[in-house]
């Protein structure tokens, strides 16, 4: 009894200690143009943005997060600039132990049905136990799987994908697929939709001429540092935790999500290491971001659709982000995008939003050195950042909506592969 007592005082010790630091952090909600926040991204934690299409006030609304020594000084600014702004949430520190307590309860509930090769959609599972489901998978169906041991993270963790086809990837007709998560670390749901996907052509398969007509390539966990440190130590990690660059001893990390090379170094935001969108010190600078890279050039003349998994906002995005002009491809890529949003939609929770469609600058602002904006510069044709559902939680979307975003997700992918195969096969 006496040890039990001591466990659960550890525990909660430990569950109090690591949010410490988010005690008394609250969130509000800023509308203004969405110049105003081009420059504000760099110097404020933005954990989401929805576009000015889609809100009361008519113009773009960010969702962000203010300490307790900043909230007067920010708030003094909004108001100098006609920006209204709302509080949402009193004290981030609680949102995420109540998050811990759900997962703790999540992981006991599960615990009892879990093997090694199946996930069970109700929890969110570590590094390690994603980077196991991946191994026993391919150990489990090497007819149509093969797991790439494609190198480590800066911490030297293993990032693994998965190649899936029903022909070794021999076949040079098919179009190839490639889906990435876990690009940002804190966005815990994107690595399940990832998996999820992975669970529906291998083991649960209802449409099976997804796996005949089309290769895949699959990466689920992008940043396990990130994510890593996202679950143990700071739960709103987003960079990897490189510490290669100038300035890391006091900022570590780089936001992989601006390191790829297109447009890289054009925005002075990102090139700040303190900023939470800092582009690290070179393009692809990064072993997590040279990963897809690699994963991507070597299939590049048959990749004809990219998606990285993102949360949250119900978007799909396409390029450019970095001056809001369209690809010679830009009518297409709403024609695809808005039928993966329809699917999704179709299967969506009634107090979600419709998705949203379009160029990643106009509807949200402008971004560089996106993996969505490199993978259409270098001739893939539809490219997209998905940004999944985060209803009423935002990015901490609890357990039990895990099923639904993985379910309703895999109808959009399913939907995309489609279009995009009989683009390719007419
Ligand atoms: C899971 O995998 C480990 C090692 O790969 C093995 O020892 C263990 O028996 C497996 N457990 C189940 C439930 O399959
Ligand atoms: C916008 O950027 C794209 C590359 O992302 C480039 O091809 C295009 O020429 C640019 N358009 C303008 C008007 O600068």
């Amino acid at each position: 009894m006496a040890r039990l007592l001591s466990c659960l005082l550890l525990l909660v010790a430990a569950v109090y200690g690591r949010h410490e630091k988010y005690e008394g952090h609250q969130l509000y909600v800023v509308a203004g143009a969405s110049n105003e926040f081009v420059e504000l991204e760099a110097k404020l934690d933005f954990l989401s943005i929805k576009p000015a299409a889609t809100t009361a006030s008519g113009q773009v609304e960010v969702l962000l997060r203010l300490s307790p020594e900043e909230r007067n000084g920010w708030l003094n600014y909004f108001q100098s600039k006609r920006m209204p702004y709302t509080l949402v949430a009193d004290n981030l520190a609680d949102i995420f132990r109540e998050e811990d307590l759900k997962q703790q309860a999540a992981k006991l509930k599960t615990s009892a049905k879990n093997g090694n090769s199946s996930m069970t959609w109700e929890r969110y599972y570590d590094y390690q136990e994603i980077n196991d489901y991946l191994d026993s998978l391919a150990a489990e169906y090497p007819q149509i799987v093969t797991l790439i041991n494609a190198g480590l993270s800066y911490e030297g963790k293993q990032i693994k994908y998965v190649r899936i086809s029903s022909s070794r990837f021999e076949d040079l007709r098919k179009p190839v697929i490639v889906i990435d998560a876990t690009i940002h670390a804190r966005e815990w749901v994107t690595p399940p939709v990832a998996l999820y996907l992975i669970h529906k052509l291998v083991v649960d398969v209802t449409d099976s001429d997804l796996v005949q007509n089309i290769d895949w390539i699959i990466i689920p966990m992008v940043n396990p540092d990130g994510y890593d440190y996202s679950m143990k130590e700071d739960r709103l990690w987003r960079k990897t935790r490189s510490t290669a660059h100038e300035g890391s001893d006091q900022c570590p990390g780089v936001d992989g999500n601006r390191n790829f090379d297109h447009y890289f170094g054009t925005r002075p935001a990102s090139a700040d290491p303190c900023s939470i969108i800092f582009e690290g010190p070179a393009p692809f600078s990064e072993p997590e971001t040279r990963i897809i890279r690699d994963a991507i050039l070597r299939h590049l003349d048959r990749v004809r659709l990219y998606i990285t998994v993102h949360s949250y906002g119900n978007m799909f995005l396409y390029a450019w982000g970095n001056n809001g002009t369209l690809p010679s491809n830009g009518l297409m890529l709403q024609v695809v995008g808005v039928t993966m949003a329809q699917a999704i939609d179709k299967l969506k929770l009634d107090k979600a939003p419709l998705y949203i469609v379009g160029n990643a600058a106009q509807v949200l602002y402008y971004t560089t050195g996106t993996s969505r904006d490199w993978t259409r510069a270098i001739g893939i044709p539809y490219t997209y950042t998905l940004e999944l559902p985060g209803y009423e939680y935002e990015f901490v979307v609890p357990p039990e909506y895990i099923k639904q975003i993985v379910t309703e997700t895999y109808a959009g992918f399913v939907a995309g592969a489609r279009y995009v195969h009989s683009i390719y096969n007419n």
